[in-house]
């Protein structure tokens, strides 16, 4: 999920775009961490925006800014948040934040039950932009789609055969892995952190905690 400010809140208190797009995957993760018979694959899907660089949004997101859970979890987590530019930086940021738990999700599940990050590029045409104004709303839904006849952009029908192919295990992937679309890639580097990683691990429970 995608808004146009960092101040949106759940009913539990927590800024929504973390809440979504982190909070909700881990409640899922740990809910059903009883049923999972080896060999299994969960996927989380990512993004490019996580790398913060012109090469992978064009700029159209601002790259991720990494602060505490603590403060990540709550509305006002980045600078002027009722801003577009402080959504966009929850976005990336929750991202970054899948990524680590991808690769906590590795070190702490039992072997078998692997964990990978899915990234399916640019998908233009989808409800991405449902928050935004009307202006980028349109241009998401009858002009950037354009955009997947080049290779800048995936259909949303090639964004979803890349998804069903990593849920079905087609593209080798060893456990907190990152799939680009339909290969295994190295995301970021700031992605590699293990000392963020515990920290969010450790967040994450607390705040999912019944
Ligand atoms: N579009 C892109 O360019 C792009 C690029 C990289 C990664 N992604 C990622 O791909 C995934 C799918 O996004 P999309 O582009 O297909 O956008 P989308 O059309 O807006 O789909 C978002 C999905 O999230 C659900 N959702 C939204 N708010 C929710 C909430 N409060 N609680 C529970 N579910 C909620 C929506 O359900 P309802 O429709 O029922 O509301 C919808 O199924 C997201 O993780 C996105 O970050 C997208």
């Amino acid at each position: 999920m995608q808004y146009t400010n960092a101040l949106t809140e759940t009913p539990d208190g927590f800024e929504s775009t973390f809440t979504v797009n982190v909070l909700a995957n881990h409640l899922f993760v740990r809910l059903l961490q009883d049923r999972f018979a080896a060999p299994a694959r969960i996927v989380i899907t990512a993004s490019d925006t996580h790398f913060g660089d012109f090469k992978h949004n064009m700029g159209m997101v601002p790259g991720p800014a990494w602060k505490s859970p603590d403060v990540l979890a709550r509305t006002g987590a980045f600078p002027e948040p009722h801003t577009v530019v402080a959504g966009r930086t929850a976005y990336s940021t929750s991202k970054l934040a899948a990524i680590y738990l991808v690769h906590e999700y590795a070190r702490r599940l039992p072997a078998g039950i692997d964990a990978v990050a899915y990234n399916p590029g640019f998908v233009p045409g989808t409800g991405l932009a449902r928050n935004a104004d009307p202006v980028s709303r349109f241009a998401m839904r009858r002009i950037l789609p354009v955009m997947t006849l080049t290779p800048f952009a995936t259909s949303r029908d090639a964004a979803g055969r890349y998804l069903a192919d990593v849920v079905l295990g087609t593209p080798q992937a060893p456990t907190g892995s990152y799939v680009d679309r339909s290969r295994v890639d190295r995301s970021s580097e700031e992605s590699y952190d293990p000392r963020r990683e515990g920290e969010l691990w450790d967040a994450v429970e607390r705040f999912t905690a019944a």
